[in-house]
C-alpha cells in the first residue's frame, strides 16, 4: 500500500515542492493536506518555474489527480489565482479537487492576523500575515466557515450574519479598524463558490478508491515539523499540525495506511520569521549559504523576507525524525555546499555544564543552549550535475552518511539543484 507522506522537517521551505513535483510521476493521487498559503512551493521543470502556494505540486504530472485535503485553510482569492495563472499557462487543473470540509480564510482573518501581530510589537511571531493563525482558531472554536459552505446561500448568509457580529466588535472596538461588510462579503464568498464550483468535492470518496485499489498516493506537506503547533518552538510555530500525524488528519488517511514519511531536510537550515534558531549564522558564512543573486537565493517565496540561514542542527533534525517516525531522508540544496572547505554539523546542545541530546521544550531555555559543532571537510566540487551517489565526491558522501546516523534514518535521495532533473535517488520511495 504505498502511502508516501512527504513532510518539511526543519522551519520550512526545504525543497518540498521540487521533491513533489519529481515524485508525482510515481503516484496517481497526490494530496495537499495541511496549511494555507503562507507556503510557498517552488517548482521547475520543463514547463518553467512556478511558485505554488495551494494547488499542490503533482499538478504538473497530466495522469495525477490532485487534492487539496480537509485539512488545509483555503482563501479562495489565492487559489482562484493561482488556477488561472496555470490555466494561463497551459497547466491543466481539470482533475484538481477542493475538499468541502477544507475551511475557507475570510478577510477578517487576514486583518486579524496582521492586527495581532502589530499589538504584539517586539514580541511578534513574523507571520506571513494571511490569516492562518485566526482561521485555525475559528475552526477550532467551530465558527469557521467552509469551502461546502460557500455553494449554500442560506448556510453562508447564517454562518457569516453570527460570525461577523463577533468580528466586527473585534475589529472596531478592541482594534479601532473598520467593520466588515456583510452584504459584500457575502456576494464576493458566493462568487468565489460559484467559481470553485467544479473543483468543489467532497474528496473522500477519490481518497478511499485509491486506496482500495492500491493506488500509489503522495502527501504533500507544507511549513515543516519545527513550525508544529504542538511539536515545534511554540509560540515562533504555525498553527497547524505539519508532520505526519497532521498529513493523516488532514487528508482522511489512517495512520496504519502510511508506508513511508519521508523528511525533508536542507542540507544546512534556513528559517524566516522570528523564534529560536540554535545554528544561525552571520556574516560570511551566511553570504555563502545564503546565495543571494542566484534563482534559489535564500528570501521567502511567499513574503519574499529574507531567509534566516544556519548549519545542519541533527538535534532539532533527530527530534522531528523521532516526533514524525520518518523513516527516510530527502537532503535537498545540496549543491549550496559545494564550494565550502569546511561544514558544520550541530551534534549536541551545551546549556551550562550539562549536553542535551533534545530540543528543550521552550524558548527561553532554548535561547541559552550553545550548539556543540563537528566539523567535516568540503568536497569544493560541482555536484549539480552528478546523478548517482557512488559519483558524490567521497566527502559528500561522508556528510549525508553522518547526518543518517545521527538522525536516524536511511537516506533516499539528494537533490542537487532546483530542476526537476537534478536528484540523485537513493533509496526506492514508492
Ligand atoms: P518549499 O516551500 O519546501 O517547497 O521550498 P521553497 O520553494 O520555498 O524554497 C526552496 C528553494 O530552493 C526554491 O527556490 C527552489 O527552487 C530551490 N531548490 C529546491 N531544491 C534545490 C536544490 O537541490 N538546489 C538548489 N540550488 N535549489 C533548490
Ligand atoms: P512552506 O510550505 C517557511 C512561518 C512564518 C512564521 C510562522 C507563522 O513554503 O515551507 P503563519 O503565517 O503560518 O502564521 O506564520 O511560520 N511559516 C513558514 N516558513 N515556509 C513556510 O511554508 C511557512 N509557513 C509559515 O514565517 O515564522
Ligand atoms: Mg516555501
Amino acid at each position: 500500500m504505498p502511502v508516501v507522506a512527504l513532510i518539511g522537517a526543519q522551519w520550512g521551505d526545504e525543497g518540498k515542492g521540487h521533491l513533489i513535483d519529481l515524485l508525482a510521476s510515481k503516484a496517481r493521487l497526490v494530496i495537499r493536506y495541511g496549511g494555507g498559503n503562507n507556503a510557498g512551493h517552488t517548482v521547475v521543470n520543463e514547463r518553467g518555474t512556478f511558485k505554488l502556494h495551494l494547488v499542490p505540486c503533482g499538478i504538473f504530472d497530466p495522469a495525477t489527480v490532485n487534492v487539496i485535503g480537509p485539512g488545509v485553510v483555503i482563501d479562495p482569492e489565492v487559489l482562484l489565482s493561482e488556477i488561472e495563472e496555470l490555466e494561463r499557462q497551459g497547466v491543466s487543473t481539470a482533475k484538481l479537487f477542493v475538499s468541502e470540509r477544507a475551511h475557507v480564510i475570510m478577510p477578517y482573518h487576514v486583518m486579524l492576523d496582521q492586527l495581532q501581530e502589530q499589538e504584539r510589537g517586539e514580541g511578534k511571531i513574523g507571520t506571513t500575515g494571511r490569516g492562518i493563525g485566526p482561521a485555525y482558531a475559528d475552526k477550532m472554536s467551530r465558527t469557521g466557515i467552509r469551502i461546502a459552505d460557500l455553494l449554500h446561500e442560506e448556510t453562508l448568509l447564517t454562518r457569516l450574519r453570527i460570525v461577523l457580529e463577533e468580528k466586527n466588535r473585534l475589529l472596531t472596538k478592541l482594534y479601532g479598524a473598520k467593520p466588515i461588510s456583510l452584504h459584500d462579503t457575502y456576494l464576493q464568498f458566493l462568487e468565489f463558490g460559484h467559481k470553485l464550483a467544479n473543483h468543489i468535492a467532497d474528496t473522500h470518496p477519490i481518497v478511499h478508491r485509491a486506496l482500495e485499489k492500491d493506488l500509489p498516493v503522495l502527501l504533500e506537506g507544507a511549513q515543516g515539523a519545527l513550525l508544529d503547533i504542538d511539536h515545534g518552538t511554540y509560540p515562533y510555530v504555525t498553527s497547524s499540525p505539519p508532520g505526519a500525524a497532521g498529513a493523516c488528519q488532514g487528508s482522511g488517511i489512517g495512520p496504519t495506511q502510511l508506508s513511508t514519511v519521508i523528511g525533508a531536510f536542507k542540507a544546512y537550515t534556513t528559517r524566516v520569521g522570528e523564534g529560536p534558531f540554535p545554528t544561525e549564522v552571520d556574516g560570511p558564512e551566511a553570504d555563502a549559504l545564503r546565495q543571494m543573486g542566484t534563482p534559489w537565493a535564500e528570501v521567502g517565496t511567499t513574503t519574499g523576507r529574507m531567509r534566516r540561514v544556519g548549519w545542519f542542527d541533527a538535534v532539532m533534525a533527530r527530534y522531528a525524525v523521532q516526533v514524525n517516525g520518518i523513516d527516510t531522508l530527502a537532503i535537498t540544496k545540496f549543491d549550496v555546499l559545494d564550494s565550502l572547505p569546511t561544514i558544520k554539523i550541530c551534534v549536541g546542545y551545551q546549556l551550562n555544564d550539562t549536553q542535551l541530546e533534545y530540543p528543550p521544550a521552550t524558548v527561553a531555555v532554548l535561547e541559552q543552549a550553545e550548539p556543540i559543532y563537528e566539523e567535516m571537510p568540503g568536497w569544493m566540487t560541482p555536484t549539480t550535475g552528478v546523478r548517482r551517489f557512488q559519483d558524490l565526491p567521497e566527502a559528500a558522501q561522508a556528510y549525508l552518511a553522518r547526518i543518517c546516523q545521527l538522525v536516524g534514518a536511511r537516506l533516499g535521495l539528494v537533490t542537487v539543484g532546483p530542476h526537476r532533473d537534478q536528484v540523485i535517488p537513493v533509496a526506492d520511495v514508492f
